[in-house]
């Protein structure tokens, strides 16, 4: 076993904050806070409108831009709706697939995670995909069960080589903007749990090579002891992405 293997990814996810102009000031910010931090990649999940303007301010720098869903037809009459192939075109590389917010507030189901997840593979984008369980299903016992299934859904058809394009990021749904963290116990053991999965379907030196990020109140002072997990492979940070010396903080606990 070899953690070497994997790329340690700190991705911001801004959710619905920031316009153009907010999101001009916060990147001017974080650019000289995170120059030379090359010891783990850097990405900023932004609205959609902002991805232009971010993709053009971020060039020279090491930030990397997503955006926060996809949908998975390529055109058509799907009003309000955003096609990988935009995406790239306004300057995505990667995009935030399935986030707890986007399955309970948008009705997002494990088989339509699957085709997002697919049409932005399809599109040369690199998805986060995030699974993760509820507080009854965590205290039921069968958060295992459940993240399992989440994660073979979602990567069905997928194949070994363009998995090594998807980010996985455990986000238990209890913990997202509650300011209760899962323990860096916890946040191991799923990830480990994920990394079994993969292990199932595809083997495991593709498993120990997948980037498997925890997410939920990730914020300075815990970053440091959840990264120095085995298992976990950077974070996906909602609130503390939004302050630059905050993500920057955490992007240094990404260092070592
Ligand atoms: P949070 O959000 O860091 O604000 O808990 C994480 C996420 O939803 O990705």
């Amino acid at each position: 076993m070899n953690r070497n293997l994997r790329k340690t990814v700190i991705a911001g996810n801004w959710k619905m904050n920031l316009a153009p102009s907010g999101a001009k000031t916060l990147i001017e910010e974080l650019k000289p806070l995170i120059a030379g931090k090359d010891k783990c990649e850097i990405v900023v999940c932004v609205p959609f409108i902002d991805v232009p303007s971010v993709a053009e301010k971020v060039k020279g720098s090491d930030i990397k831009v997503g955006a926060q869903n996809v949908h998975f037809m390529k055109s058509g009459a799907y009003t309000g709706e955003i096609s990988a192939e935009m995406l790239v075109e306004a300057g995505a590389e990667y995009v935030i697939v399935g986030h707890s917010e986007r399955r309970q507030y948008f009705g997002e189901t494990d088989e339509t995670v699957n085709l997002r997840l697919t049409a932005a593979l399809d599109a040369g984008l690199k998805p986060i995909l995030c699974v993760g369980e509820l507080l009854e299903q965590r205290d039921r016992g069968i958060t295992a069960e459940v993240v399992s299934m989440q994660t073979k859904i979602a990567l069905q058809g997928i194949d070994a080589e363009r998995l090594k394009r998807v980010i996985i990021a455990y986000e238990p749904v209890w913990a997202i903007g509650t300011g209760r963290t899962a323990t860096s116990e916890q946040a191991d053991e799923v990830c480990g749990i994920i990394r079994g999965v993969i292990a199932g379907k595809y083997g495991s030196d593709t498993a120990e090579a997948v980037t498997i990020q925890y997410g939920g109140s990730m914020k300075p002072g815990n970053a440091a002891e959840l990264l120095a997990k085995y298992n976990v492979d950077g974070g996906l940070i909602g609130g503390a992405s939004l302050k630059a010396a905050d993500f920057a903080a955490i992007i240094d606990a990404a260092q070592n």
